[in-house]
């Protein structure tokens, strides 16, 4: 890869050991990937940032990182393992507590926004065709595919780099002939709300990392192209996608038109029975104990809705309903999350159920695709999947 003079005088080690470790991880990236050069971004956003999975020796090096640099360019952090106000209430152990906000010390001594959040992109405007280095899978296909500026599917530690040196290489999803997509997707009965969510789970695990168009018999909320690109990104390694109604017969031509397009022809139907067979699932399962609704977090419209389904039922929750957002959308919209709570739900920031060590819980019901395939991993509590509304009808029996 082609680095510039004041490049290679990073990589030497003349502007300290922290920009240099950067640019030798940018380098590495590029030389493997055959990128000619670096370009620059417009701002980063780092995952890997919970202390359960950074562990001791993730925390060392970031400590080591943050002797000597900064961000170059507006940088956002992915959740924690924490909500830094309520962990107490979250049974989470003082120790974690105590190393996970020296993560977050250290993330905000090199610059980087305190704001937890998987959906930066409801904190800044990103304008269609910026280039930028995002790590959180579902957070990269959004940008994507849903606000038309470019990113690679970087990791935490990638994805620093660039925050540090303000560039990424050249390669991939920056190569406009990389971003056409080279598979077609069919839904022709309607769908709605979790439905994406599911999609996504079932059309990841059958594309991997292809890009898929898909043809849709109605225009999808951006709440469900976030749900869609979530699932697609967590049972798949999808980058972007596209969708629409009308213009299917256009985007195929331009697939033909591809020379890198691959299989060019293929195409695949998902039928509304697909995506039911998901949630019926769900009743050869043991009754939820916790619904987690907000996996990424939630909007604002998000919120609103989930309020007043809330206020439709007249009831208080019984069981333990966690809405994740960030932190910056609760404090701003601080009257409607005081109404949600007022039922008993507990509107959670900073973190996740997925990113954080949580414990006690034997099964939970959620409304996203990317929730119901990690929980029972990342956590070991097995998941049923049910639409936004059927979740706040489980949380008050
Ligand atoms: Fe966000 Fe956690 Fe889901 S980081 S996308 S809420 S797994």
């Amino acid at each position: 890869m082609y680095l510039t003079k004041d490049e290679e005088k990073i990589l030497d080690g003349e502007e300290g050991w922290g920009k240099k470790k950067a640019m030798e991880i940018l380098v590495a990236i590029g030389d493997i990937y055959k990128a000619d050069k670096l370009i620059k971004i417009e701002n980063a956003h780092v995952s890997g940032a919970s202390y359960k999975n950074l562990g001791d020796a993730g925390l060392e090096f970031l400590k080591d990182l943050s002797t000597d640099v900064k961000v170059a360019v507006n940088t956002t952090l992915n959740p924690i393992g924490l909500d830094r106000v309520r962990w107490r209430s979250m049974n989470i152990d003082p120790i974690f507590a105590e190393r996970q906000m020296e993560i977050l010390s250290i993330y905000k001594k090199m610059g980087v926004s305190d704001v937890c959040t998987c959906t930066p992109y409801y904190l800044r405007y990103i304008k269609p065709g910026e280039n930028l280095s995002w790590a959180e899978s579902s957070a990269i296909v959004y940008a994507n595919s849903v606000l038309k500026a470019k990113t690679n599917r970087e990791s935490g530690i990638s994805a620093l780099a660039s925050a540090i040196i303000g560039k990424t290489p050249n390669y991939g999803y920056f190569l406009e002939e990389n971003r056409l997509p080279n598979i077609s997707i069919t839904v022709k009965e309607k769908i709605q709300d979790s439905d994406y969510g599911i999609l996504g789970f079932l059309v990841g695990s059958l594309v991997k990392d292809k890009i898929p168009y898909f043809y849709l018999p109605s225009d999808p909320l951006d709440d469900e192209l976030k749900q869609l690109g979530a699932g697609l990104a967590s049972s798949g390694s999808v980058v972007l996608f596209y969708y629409g109604k009308h213009n299917k017969k256009n985007i195929l031509n331009n697939i033909r038109k591809s020379s890198n397009a691959g299989h060019v022809n293929e195409e695949i139907e998902i039928t509304k029975k697909e995506i039911d067979e998901v949630y019926t699932k769900k009743t050869k399962k043991k009754d939820a104990d916790l619904i987690v609704i907000g996996c990424p977090h939630c909007s604002v419209s998000e919120l609103k809705r989930i309020n007043s389904l809330l206020k439709n039922k007249r009831k208080k929750i019984k069981k333990d309903l966690m809405i994740c957002t960030s932190r910056c959308i609760k404090d701003n919209y601080k009257e409607l999350t005081d109404e949600i709570e007022s039922s008993g739900a507990r509107v959670i920031c900073d973190t996740c159920p997925v990113v954080s060590p949580l414990e006690g819980y034997s099964c939970a019901m959620v409304n996203s695709g990317k929730a119901y395939n990690y929980m029972p991993t990342m956590n070991k509590i097995s998941t049923k999947i049910g639409t936004t509304e059927e979740c706040i009808n489980e949380s008050l029996l």
